[in-house]
């Protein structure tokens, strides 16, 4: 009976007969072809592996819930946000950037913050990081700057000097340069941190005005960064120890929770603000716009499965709801395209299919047929719009808000060119111990580098932020002091 109810099958569902022993002429002969449950458990076993994200490829991911605490739906008319003690699920992974699916957790690198919202109207997801910027503000500098986090494509090994020449070439980097090098560059656990939405977003409320957005998550459990020589040793020998703090941590009920705020701008005060706020290397400050609390996500629920849920999540700035629009930020545009591209790649054409990825309120449209199209594929229902027979169409209200452009069409950069003045303010923040460890850091982080060059070109960069922080790298180094800023 027992036998009976749990056999071993095949793929296409026939018991196997013998899980120990192929099929072999006599007992040490060469293994048959027709040893049939044995090439079906092979050829699926060659295929276990997808090609892991080209970036943000080690990652760890739980399930949880978010709950609206204050009534925002004057600037946005998200479903989710609507009224307050209104739950939506979420799926939430976190990840590191440059290392590979088995690399160490406890490195110095932002950490990947992305939020799936299974909402009413769609998915709605928060792609950020655990820093309010980045590193450059133009999509078109993404691959190169990859190349330069990623191995060294001769020697497989990673290299300081692509790393420091990309940085001191692309001085834009110089604020997320500082917050990296600084204690936060490692934060002690995934619970322990805090995450941005990093781009200003659009809202739009129902009577169609629009207003600019920027995300902060708070960590309710206190930032907490690790030590730099505990990071070492801990990625050593334990590198998947935040997988295993976050893991743990829900496996015995001590749920970590995030306060969402947001910092509201209106559409005209972007005209005339004294920071770009499209540009994603640049903070706008909260003495300007002060943080508006929204609600709380709290992650109570492990995945049941690493690879159908983690792996398969498939998360894109470009997964937007009625009510939220993508600003004209150079870096979220190209965003936009780049993530759905890899998803197609990465898992297939019917990614969104996946049940990780399946909105919960469903999809209706007319998209048929593709690889690996597992569901019912829209069965006899319609099948193209317009049609007489009753199929779903387009409803005018959730359109995208309008919006003015204007402009002649050209490749050209932002006009601000102020690298200097928020990398410098960070500084001038950090208490006495804080800058030590962040020269200290960047001293042991610059001293492989090949060329003498561009570590003085790099110093140049760290001495316009703030003299003293300039000073004080070029001395670490053992490299000669600027002597004016220019
Ligand atoms: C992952 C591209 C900038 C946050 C990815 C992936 C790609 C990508 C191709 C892999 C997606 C997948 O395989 O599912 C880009 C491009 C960028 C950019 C082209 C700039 C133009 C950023 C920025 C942030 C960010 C500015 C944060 C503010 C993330 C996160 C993930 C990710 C969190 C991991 C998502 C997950 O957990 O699956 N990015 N990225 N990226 N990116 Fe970006």
């Amino acid at each position: 009976m027992g036998e009976n109810k749990n056999k071993l099958t095949t793929s296409w569902g026939a018991p196997v007969g013998d899980n120990q022993n192929s099929m072999t002429a006599g007992s040490s002969g060469p293994t048959l072809i027709q040893d049939v449950a044995l090439l079906d458990k092979l050829a699926h076993f060659d295929r276990e592996r997808v090609p892991e994200r080209v970036v943000h490829a080690k990652g760890a991911g739980a399930h949880g819930y978010f709950e609206v605490t204050n009534d925002l739906s004057n600037y946005t008319k998200a479903d989710f946000l609507s009224e307050v003690g209104k739950r939506t699920p979420v799926f939430v992974r976190f990840s590191t950037v440059a290392g590979e699916l088995g690399s160490a957790d406890t490195v110095r690198d932002p950490r990947g913050f992305a939020v799936k919202f299974y909402t009413n109207d769609g998915n709605y997801d928060l792609v950020g990081n655990n820093t309010p910027v980045f590193f450059i503000r133009d999509a078109i500098k993404f691959p190169d700057f990859i190349h330069t986090q990623k191995r060294d494509p001769r020697t497989h090994l990673k290299n300081p000097t692509a790393v420091w020449d990309f940085w001191s070439l692309s001085p834009e980097s110089l604020h997320q340069v500082t917050i990296l090098a600084s204690d936060r560059g490692i934060p002690a656990t995934l619970r322990h941190m805090h995450g941005y939405g990093s781009h200003t977003f659009k809202w739009t409320n129902a009577e169609g005005k629009s207003v600019w957005v920027k995300y902060h998550w708070k960590t309710d459990q206190g930032v907490k960064n690790l030590d730099v020589a505990l990071a070492e040793k801990l990625a050593g020998e334990n590198p998947d120890y935040h997988t295993e703090d976050l893991f743990n941590a829900i496996e015995k009920g001590d749920y970590p929770s995030w306060t969402l705020y947001v910092q509201i701008m209106p559409l005209e005060d972007a005209k005339t603000y004294r920071f770009n706020p499209f540009d994603v290397t640049k903070v706008i400050s909260q003495k300007d716009y002060p943080l508006i609390e929204v609600g709380r996500m709290v992650l109570n629920k492990n995945p049941e499965n690493y690879f159908a849920e983690v792996e398969q999540a498939a998360f894109s700035p470009a997964t937007l709801v009625p009510g939220i629009d993508v600003s004209p930020d150079k870096m979220l545009q190209g965003r936009l395209f780049s993530y759905a591209d890899t998803q197609r790649h990465r898992i297939g054409a019917n990614y969104q299919s996946l049940p990780i990825n399946r909105p919960l309120n469903g999809t209706n449209n007319n998209y048929r047929d593709g690889n690996m199209r597992f569901d019912g594929n829209g069965g006899r229902s319609v099948y193209y719009e317009p049609n007489s027979f009753g199929g779903p169409h387009e409803s005018p209200k959730d359109k995208q808000a309008e919006f003015e452009i204007s402009g002649m069409a050209s490749n050209r950069p932002y006009e601000d060119d102020d690298f200097y003045t928020q990398a410098g303010d960070l500084y001038r923040l950090m208490s006495e111990d804080e800058r030590t460890r962040l020269v200290r850091n960047l001293v042991n982080w610059l001293k492989p580098v090949e060329k003498e060059e561009i570590k003085e070109r790099q110093i140049r960069h760290f001495f316009r932020a703030d003299s003293e922080y300039g000073k004080r790298v070029a001395e670490g180094l053992g490299l000669p002091v600027p002597e004016n800023i220019l």
